[in-house]
């Protein structure tokens, strides 16, 4: 079975989000979703030209923002944007990232250090930025990785980052639980977007990777996105520094000994 269809049940209106990386990927698929669930999204990005056309793609409700998550006066400056909006903030989705696959002791200190940056350091300034004009009942969402909790050989930079961005979401969570706002993050696994497309993934047999996979196929941004409205909306009001896993399977363990 695929991917089937979801209603949208105006689960997040009243409310005002700001994606990152929303101008690809699961980042843009997660802006759809929440502005289908009746948010007010703002489409953080570095990509001007893709932000730019989602949020007229989207029309009322959708802003694009220039940002760059590794910048701190780039979120400095997005957030006050946002401030003084008659709409407060109350959804932060920190989704912005890469990958890099490569050996450990093949990777740069420069290639280690733009992983863990975009990945955890952008994802610690969001919290760090937005977070002090987040209100009670606000819903930080980071995206991690199955590679977050579960790490592959050949992504160290991005495990170590992912980790990191899954560490931090429960010390949010415990940090930000006095102020009524909760902190979760989701773990993908191998999701079908531009991530993967580069060199560095070439020679990856796709075939027997989706063997390996419980459900047997790659999942979809936007079954991802289901995840973070979940964790983002009043559903999920209960919910606190979790890891929530989307991954076909992969962490539950084995498909057959050996
Ligand atoms: N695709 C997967 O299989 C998968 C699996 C697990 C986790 N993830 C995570 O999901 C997130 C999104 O991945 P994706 O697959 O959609 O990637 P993608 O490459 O399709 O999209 C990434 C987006 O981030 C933006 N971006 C890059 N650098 C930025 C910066 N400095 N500031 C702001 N925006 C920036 C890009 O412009 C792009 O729009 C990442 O954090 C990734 O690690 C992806």
């Amino acid at each position: 079975m695929t991917d089937p269809p979801h209603h949208p049940r105006a689960r997040c209106a009243g409310t005002t989000a700001l994606v990152t990386g929303a101008s690809a990927g699961i980042g843009a698929a997660i802006a759809r979703l929440l502005h289908a669930e009746g948010a007010l999204v703002a489409l953080g990005d570095v990509d001007r030209q893709r932000g730019e056309a989602l949020a007229a793609e989207l029309g009322d409700r959708a802003t694009y923002v220039a940002l760059d998550v590794t910048d701190e006066s780039s979120w400095l400056a997005a957030v006050d944007g946002l401030a003084v909006s008659p709409h407060p903030l109350t959804t932060l989705v920190n989704c912005a990232g890469a990958a890099l696959r490569r050996p450990l002791l093949e990777t740069s200190a420069a290639e280690f250090r733009r992983i863990v940056e975009l990945n955890l350091v952008g994802t610690f300034l969001g919290m760090r930025v937005a977070g002090p004009h987040l209100a009670e009942g606000a819903s930080i969402v980071n995206i991690s990785s199955l590679n977050g909790v579960l790490p592959t050989a050949g992504l160290g930079a991005y495990v170590a980052s992912k980790a990191g961005v899954s560490a931090l979401t429960r010390v949010a969570a415990l940090e930000l639980a006095e102020r009524g706002i909760r902190v979760n993050a989701v773990c993908p696994g191998s999701i079908e977007t531009a991530i993967t497309d580069g060199a560095d993934f070439a020679d990856v047999d796709w075939d027997a990777y989706l063997r390996s996979i419980p459900l047997h196929r790659r999942g979809t941004a936007d079954e991802v996105a289901r995840a973070v409205v979940y964790l983002a909306s009043s559903d999920s009001s209960y919910v606190t520094g979790t890891n929530l896993v989307v991954d076909g399977g992969i962490a539950a363990g084995r498909l057959s000994p050996g």
